[in-house]
């Protein structure tokens, strides 16, 4: 298989239907994917605004960009793909000329590429450099911020961003350990943790690092952030009638699109509960088991 296929074939986008269903692509609108990724949910708009539907997408990671540019090259000029953060949506757009818009969709989160062979310390499952910053254009990494937080600090991002709840004993122990010899590989970080929290303490259904892995990463690629910025500066951006689909993967981030949209006098909320996986799609693909998909309409 070329390797192409391949990606698409590692990547299966998540709660594809029901976000076609909400943000209802048409010949002549202009959408907006802000986090491209492997293109999946690009390249379904583009199929189903056919044949003037334009989509803008947005991603920071110059490896899934090049993927996906190969790969959608048969829509031409209808797609256009800007790296840069999605929380400048509005400033990647004004450069575009474009002000108004007819739908947005992110999808946030790893793409598989990131995951599965990105090399850069996302997953503890190989020995890789602890660097996870998805826009290599950064400066901090995962290694950095081992290296140079204090231990309340350190605390403070695993409890927050991980709400790891042995948070105080694994900063401890990185800070004492980071004296004898650097934390640079994600094996190392995954060996001291699971070594930080007393086996009693252990969690049954994911690995003992999971938590302070997804805080880090949370940390290195100002996650929360970007999220609140791109959940307001979009909406001036909409067309009335034009809808906001977010699908996030942890309770964190669902929180914060569940307040942000509530709380916005120009959105009408249409999912009251979040929308999730159906039981095909949970059985078909692991990675979409937490995704919850929350969309609201401009007014
Ligand atoms: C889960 S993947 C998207 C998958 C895509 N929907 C598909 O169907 O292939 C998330 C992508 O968003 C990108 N991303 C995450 N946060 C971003 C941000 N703040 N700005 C731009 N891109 C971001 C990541 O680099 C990654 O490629």
């Amino acid at each position: 298989m070329s390797e192409q296929g391949e990606a698409a074939k590692i990547h299966r986008s998540v709660l594809l239907n029901e976000v076609l269903e909400f943000l209802a692509p048409e010949s002549g609108g202009i959408y907006v994917d802000g986090t491209l990724g492997l293109g999946g949910h690009t390249e379904a708009i583009l199929q189903k605004s056919a044949p003037e539907g334009r989509v803008i997408a947005f991603d920071w990671d110059e490896a899934a960009i090049a993927k996906s540019r190969e790969r959608l090259q048969p829509f031409g000029n209808r797609l256009t793909i800007v790296r840069r953060n999605f929380s400048e949506i509005a400033e990647g757009l004004a450069e575009l000329d474009i002000d108004q818009v007819n739908g947005i969709l992110i999808d946030i989160g790893l793409s598989s590429l990131q995951l599965d062979i990105g090399e850069r310390g996302f997953s503890f499952q190989r020995d890789e450099p602890l660097d996870m910053r998805m826009d290599t254009r950064r400066e901090v990494t995962a290694a950095s911020i081992l290296a140079s937080c204090s231990e309340s600090e350190l605390a403070d991002i695993f409890y927050y961003y991980g709400e790891e709840k042995q948070a105080r004993r694994i900063a401890s122990f990185i800070v004492r350990e980071r004296v004898q010899e650097p934390l640079s590989s994600s094996k190392q970080l995954a060996a001291l943790v699971a070594r930080a929290v007393p086996r009693r303490f252990h969690p049954k259904k994911i690995h003992v690092a999971t938590l302070v892995f997804q805080a880090l990463r949370i940390a290195v690629n100002t996650e929360l952030e970007n999220l609140a910025e791109i959940l307001t500066k979009a909406v001036p951006l909409l067309t009335p009638g034009a809808r906001f689909c977010v699908i996030s993967f942890h309770s964190l981030e669902d929180r914060m699109v569940k307040r942000k949209f509530r709380d916005n006098p120009l959105l009408k909320v249409l999912t009251k509960k979040p929308v999730g996986p159906s039981p095909e799609e949970r059985e078909s693909n692991s990675r979409s088991r937490s995704a919850r998909l929350r969309v609201a309409e401009k007014k």
